[in-house]
């Protein structure tokens, strides 16, 4: 059996005979904000199911392309969707993309994610700086075997989302006038939306935010010494917060609706991830 060291080396190796840009920053653009990578630069663009070890996502609203090019001066890559623990992939799958980007030698990787919202004073459309994360998925990227190639056995998690990254965030929203909330993102595994007791619990617990992504990109981005942020764009008030039962559309239509914010937000952030 192969290693994760070696799968990347295959998947690098593949990535190299279609482009040679050395990306400085990544981008994971979460549902419905995908069309923010056919606005880059220099757009070159490779689906996932033309690289070895790339699974590839079912979920509507969810391109998978690994998309090259530059933001204003800064060369990135982003990946144009994801794919979730919920779909069935092995969890090294899920965050084989992610782990493909900090190969690549990326120095930050920016997430986005599509999260409910647990506090009653918020609105759909709101978007939130991540500052910490709940693992509640119940599995870890890194279990079996530490490859010591990417990153020691026990990584650290105290700084999970980087507090200059962070700085970097706030900044962003601040220059094009966007507002920004701040909290916990709750990962939990789904696919189905929580309970309202279980949404009582995760407020009980510190969490601000609840999502079915991001928390297992992170642990392996962290593993390999590439800084994190993260930010939610809080497409709906969780179940028993809202008055509505939650639906998958709604979610995508939010996001969709908040996209131009979004997309400002980050070409900015993306300028001052550059620098670091
Ligand atoms: N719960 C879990 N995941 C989500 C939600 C939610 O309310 N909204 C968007 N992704």
């Amino acid at each position: 059996m192969t290693t994760i060291s070696e799968q990347l080396d295959e998947t690098v190796k593949a990535i190299r005979e279609r482009v040679s840009a050395s990306p400085k920053v990544g981008v994971i653009l979460g549902s419905g904000l995908g069309p923010f990578a056919d606005g880059i630069a220099d757009l070159v663009k490779i689906p996932y199911g033309e690289l070895p070890h790339l699974p590839t996502s079912a979920v509507v609203g969810h391109a998978g392309n690994l998309c090259f090019g530059r933001v204003g001066d800064v060369p990135v890559v982003c990946m144009q969707g994801r794919v979730h623990l919920y779909e069935g992939h092995p969890i090294a799958s899920v965050v084989h993309a992610a782990r493909t980007m900090a190969r690549l030698g990326v120095s930050s990787v920016l997430v986005t994610n599509a999260a409910g919202g647990l506090d009653a004073s918020w609105s759909p459309g709101d978007l939130m700086m991540v500052t910490d994360h709940l693992n509640l998925m119940g599995t870890n990227p890194l279990i079996g075997p530490n490859d010591a190639a990417l990153g020691p056995r026990f990584p650290d998690m105290t700084t999970a989302y980087d507090p200059g990254l962070r700085d970097d965030l706030a900044a962003a929203a601040t220059e094009v006038g966007v507002s920004l909330r701040k909290g916990v993102y709750a990962g939990l595994l789904g696919p189905t939306y929580e309970t309202p007791a279980e949404i009582r619990m995760l407020r009980a617990m510190g969490a601000q935010a609840v999502g079915m992504s991001t928390v297992p990109e992170v642990i392996a981005l962290r593993h390999m010494k590439v800084k994190v942020g993260a930010l939610s764009c809080i497409t709906n008030l969780a179940a028993g917060i809202s008055a509505t039962e939650l639906d998958h559309s709604e979610v995508e239509e939010t996001a969709r609706a908040k996209r131009d914010d979004l997309a400002r937000v980050l070409g900015a952030w993306i300028q001052r991830a550059g620098k670091r």
